[in-house]
């Protein structure tokens, strides 16, 4: 497993004053990398700003591209913010194949309530 970050620190703060939080991304081939990112990055932002590869983000963010499309792990669905019709039709616009926990990264930030959350990348974006 690979674990970055945006901050040396250890103290759950940013420089902005920002908690931050941990999130989890599972390639396609299985390999893992953890970073933190502050309170309110989307998903698809702090892999971005991570270097975290899967993610394209083609419309940086939105919700009109539909690549930056992951499978969010079965434990944090519930904790999910509603989608939105948006997200919904884009989703029907994915590469891989859309499956009932398909959402569009850009849609969800971090929160407390996510903290720690595992996404899954598809197969492809494009
Ligand atoms: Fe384009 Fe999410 S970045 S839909």
């Amino acid at each position: 497993m690979t674990r970055v970050g945006t901050s040396g620190l250890h103290d759950g703060l940013n420089g902005s004053g920002g908690q931050l939080l941990s999130a989890t991304y599972i390639q396609a081939d299985g390999s893992e990398t953890t970073i933190e990112a502050p309170d309110g990055t989307s998903i698809m932002q702090a892999a971005i700003t991570n270097g975290v590869p899967g993610i394209l983000a083609e419309c940086g963010g939105a919700a009109s591209c539909a690549t930056c499309h992951v499978y969010v792990d079965e434990a944090w669905l519930e904790r999910l913010p509603l989608m939105g019709d948006d997200e919904n039709e884009m989703l029907d616009c994915t590469a891989a194949e859309r499956r009932p926990n398909s959402r569009l990264s850009c849609q969800i930030e971090l929160s407390s309530d996510l903290d720690g959350i595992v996404v899954r990348m598809p197969e492809t974006q494009s």
